[in-house]
């Protein structure tokens, strides 16, 4: 997660990180993907001195990760829809220009394969909250959040 925000431009916008420790099964490469597309989302349909919130935890043997952003207003009716391919909610200042609208699609594709939960709110005062749930890893010792 911490890389994610790392590969990705967060200029004007004020990250929030918090990192526990939530290991789960599957491909390290897939999940990054996850991760990346989630955190860029994030930031990119953001507003200028917006807000991100990472957070990696487990709890009741679920893996969990949150990615939370403030935005443009999403209406609750338009959130299926995001996750179609090529669907685009209307562009934001930062948004303008840029993607497809793949990115949500591939996480979606990536939860299932992983038998992961994943859920999106729209937030009452604008932006997304996406939170993944994951099978927790047990019987490993603490190490890297994911
Ligand atoms: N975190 C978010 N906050 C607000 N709106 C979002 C967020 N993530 C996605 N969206 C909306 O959902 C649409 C679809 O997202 P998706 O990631 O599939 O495509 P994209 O970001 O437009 O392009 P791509 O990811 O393919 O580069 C976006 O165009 C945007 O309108
Ligand atoms: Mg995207």
């Amino acid at each position: 997660m911490a890389d994610a925000l790392r590969a990705h431009d967060p200029a004007g916008i004020e990250s929030v990180v918090s990192l526990e420790p939530a290991r789960t099964a599957g491909d390290p490469a897939l999940l990054e993907r996850l991760a990346a597309n989630l955190v860029s989302n994030a930031i990119r349909h953001n507003v200028y001195g917006g807000r991100i919130e990472l957070a990696t935890y487990t709890r009741s043997e679920r893996a969990i990760l949150v990615v939370a952003n403030t935005g443009p207003l999403v209406p609750n009716g338009d959130l299926e829809r995001l996750f179609q391919p090529f669907e685009r909610f209307s562009s934001t200042p930062r948004s303008s220009g840029d993607g497809v609208g793949l990115g949500l699609a591939i996480v979606e594709a990536i939860a299932t394969a992983h038998e992961a939960r994943l859920a999106a709110r729209a937030r009452p005062g604008g932006g997304l909250e996406i939170r993944v749930s994951f099978c927790a890893l047990r019987g490993v010792p603490a190490g890297d959040a994911l």
